[in-house]
């Protein structure tokens, strides 16, 4: 079953499949996870940047997209559940994934690995985490993050909310799969005004991430542009807001940053 959003699937899929009258196809664009902040935020950014959007949330969570009605086709459904997965990602080009380590049932891990398995060869895959999860080990963490990941860590899976462990699982998975990746590492996150593309680096603890604050829409567009920029195929961006003191302190320095130049429109 897909699409409660009552906006007409079938002129919505019509819309997304052909950008006019004997035009090329639009690159079409799963996100998984969809419903969330920064599920939303992708949504946004993936339609202004003219891709078709196939969004999937849970069914609980479908009236949280209402205001992209018409404009997408929902597919309801666990995002760890491989049929749902496996209709969502159908002919997309891309498909990005919102890695939530919620409750204790490997919900992280399922989703990471229904969309390695499911996606389509050489499809472009992007998938959310945060700055604890590491790649090489060479990542610095303060003591405080690492209290944090620990006792927090142990608390929320102590009570059955948040299982960080599976996050790092499903990271591991995606990390050992031949599939054309990225997994990008938000900092804290707040909300507010786009300030543009956020700076990144390869490891936590690189001075220029110092400041460990992102704006969640520069998070997501982060991730749409990521698409398509082939530099970022099998890279673990750590990302920083490009207006924070330590990505400005870096700048002013002359020392280089990895920008992402944004992509033309
Ligand atoms: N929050 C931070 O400070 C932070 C920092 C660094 C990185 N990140 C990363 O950023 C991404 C988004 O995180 P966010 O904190 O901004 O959250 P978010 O975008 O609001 O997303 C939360 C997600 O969790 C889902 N969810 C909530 N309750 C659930 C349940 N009981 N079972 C299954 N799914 C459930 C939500 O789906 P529904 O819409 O269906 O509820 C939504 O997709 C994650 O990959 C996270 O690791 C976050």
């Amino acid at each position: 079953m897909s699409t409660p959003i009552p906006s007409g699937r079938e002129a919505t899929e019509s819309a997304q499949d052909s950008s006019g009258a004997g035009g090329p196809a639009r690159p079409r664009v799963c996100i998984v996870g969809a419903s969330g902040k920064l599920g939303r935020y992708l949504v946004q950014h993936a339609l202004g940047r003219g891709f078709g959007v196939v969004a999937v949330c849970r069914e609980v969570s479908v009236e949280k997209l209402e205001e992209f009605s018409g404009r997408i086709t929902v597919i309801p459904g666990a995002t760890d559940d491989r049929q749902v997965i496996e209709r969502a990602v159908a002919g997309c080009d891309a498909v990005l994934t919102v890695l939530v380590p919620r409750g204790v049932h490997h919900y992280s891990s399922g989703t990471a690995q229904a969309v390695l398995d499911l996606a389509r060869p050489g499809a472009r895959l992007v998938f959310s985490c945060g700055y604890h999860i590491s790649r090489d080990g060479r990542d610095v963490y303060s003591w405080k993050v690492k209290a944090l990941v620990n006792v927090a860590g142990r608390i929320a899976r102590l009570f059955r909310l948040v299982d960080l462990d599976d996050q790092v699982e499903a990271c591991r998975r995606i990390f050992a799969s031949d599939t054309r990746w990225t997994v990008v590492r938000g900092s804290d996150l707040e909300e507010g005004e786009p300030q543009g593309l956020p700076v990144w680096s390869h490891h936590v603890g690189d001075p220029i991430l110092k400041s460990n604050l992102t704006r969640r829409v520069d998070f997501a567009r982060f991730m749409v542009e990521a698409i398509e920029n082939d530099d970022l195929v099998h890279e673990t961006p750590a990302i920083v807001g490009c207006h924070t003191p330590s990505a400005l302190a870096h700048a002013a320095n002359g020392t280089p940053a990895f920008a992402m130049k944004p992509s033309p429109m």
